[in-house]
């Protein structure tokens, strides 16, 4: 065995050997199973590239139709779910709703027949399923209402806006919506993924694998920066204040949300394509384009200040706008993100249990020995307590 050195973060160590998706970091590449991410958005669907991820291959008609028809099938929650979290405090944040409903679906499921092919296939339908009508049905629960029972008659983006908004969405609107979802089904093995990896690891149930997932995609240095983004972009208010806010940012240390990437150095290519669906979306209303302007104008800035230290616009920067011109609520934006995004932890959830080796890795000492237990009244109190004077 090779004994690498540490390296925080794991950056660069190979933690895995996938065929799942690929990342080229300096050429601004992304492929899901070979092929490029800007195909996918034009011409598949979140659930057609969910299968795709999963099972390794483009389905045919009938393979998709009956994928697509299972889902649609088994899109309501439990009531016993629904009970639950109608007890939720309604200023909780629904990611942690999500982790918890998410894992509460294990408690109705789990019969870990982890080597038989039709539990992987329930399991995997099931929370393709059930997540977007949780994250919806806690947006209605917070404000005292009961949940929007999905809408048969829709697919799978249309009717999660619909669940949300309780208006069948523009056509529009919900393939911009469809296309965010595929944008983020997957990304190799960042820091959620690596977690649902580890979790699946122990042979524990899909639904844990995807709840610590939902918990580690919840922190503002992953998935939560998107919901920053738009408070930054408030907090700037003007074209004329992005420079000295973000000379401001930059003097201070501070880090610019939705901006650098551990792996890309270039513009990431879901920016590329989000750019184009939020220039669609501002066109089409027409309204509120001086929201769109600005962040152009964080961009252009940013670029100027920090291009050369390969720090661009990431998936989170151009989501939010998204997002918030179809109307969803910024609390939303990670929860959003993990319905996409299920689809990537359940391919490689799939892809660990095929080659299974729990995650154990080591770590470098920097502690004491030998120290001897003191009796606790010869212990001297070194620190202070806030608040002791
Ligand atoms: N704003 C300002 N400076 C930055 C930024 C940023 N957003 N990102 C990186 N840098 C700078 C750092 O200050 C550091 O500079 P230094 O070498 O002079 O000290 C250098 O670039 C390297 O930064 P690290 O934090 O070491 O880079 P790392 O690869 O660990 O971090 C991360 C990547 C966490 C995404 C980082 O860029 C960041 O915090 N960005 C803001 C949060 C964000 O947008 N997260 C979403 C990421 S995409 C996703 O998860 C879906």
């Amino acid at each position: 065995m090779t004994v690498c050195e540490y390296s925080p973060g794991l950056e660069g160590i190979p933690a895995t050997k996938s065929s799942i998706s690929y990342v080229d970091g300096k050429n601004g590449i992304l492929e899901y199973r070979g092929i490029a991410i800007e195909e996918l958005a034009e011409k598949s669907t979140f659930l057609e590239t969910a299968y795709l991820l999963i099972w390794g291959k483009l389905p045919t008609q009938a393979e998709l139709t009956e994928f697509e028809t299972t889902i649609r099938y088994h899109r309501r929650i439990k009531y016993r779910i629904r009970d639950m979290m109608k007890c939720f405090p309604e200023t909780g944040h629904p990611m942690d709703a999500l982790q918890t409903s998410a894992a509460a679906l294990g408690l109705f499921y789990s019969r870990r027949a982890l080597d038989n092919p039709v539990y992987i296939r329930e399991a995997v339908v099931r929370l393709l399923a059930k997540i977007p009508t949780m994250v919806a049905a806690f947006k209605q629960m917070r404000k005292g209402n009961d949940p929007v029972q999905p809408n048969d008659e829709l697919d799978y983006s249309a009717n999660f806006l619909y669940m949300l908004t309780e208006r069948v969405p523009d056509p529009i609107e919900a393939r911009i919506f469809d296309i965010c979802l595929t944008l983020h089904a997957e990304h190799t093995i960042n820091a959620s993924t690596f977690s649902a990896m580890v979790t699946a690891s122990t042979l524990t149930d899909p639904y844990a694998v995807i709840a610590s997932a939902v918990g580690t995609l919840a922190g503002p240095l992953h998935g939560g920066a998107n919901e920053e983004v738009l408070t930054m972009l408030d907090e700037i208010g003007s074209k004329e204040n992005v420079r000295p806010y973000i000379e401001k940012l930059i003097a201070n240390k501070e880090k610019i949300m939705g901006f650098g990437h551990r792996v890309y150095k270039v513009k990431d290519p879901r920016a590329i394509i989000l750019q184009r669906l939020a220039e669609q979306l501002f066109a089409t209303t027409g309204d509120d384009d001086d929201y769109y302007q600005l962040a152009v104008e964080v961009e252009r800035v940013v670029e100027e200040k920090l291009g050369s230290k390969g720090i661009y616009p990431n998936v989170d920067f151009y989501s939010g706008l998204v997002y918030q011109k179809l109307g969803i609520p910024r609390d939303l934006f990670t929860p959003i993100f993990a319905i996409a995004r299920v689809a990537g932890w359940l391919a490689h959830w799939k892809e660990q249990l095929g080659v299974n080796r729990i995650f154990r890795p080591t770590q470098i000492y920097t502690g004491e020995h030998n120290l001897g237990y003191i009796p606790i009244e010869e212990r001297i109190c070194d620190t202070e307590r806030p608040g002791d004077s």
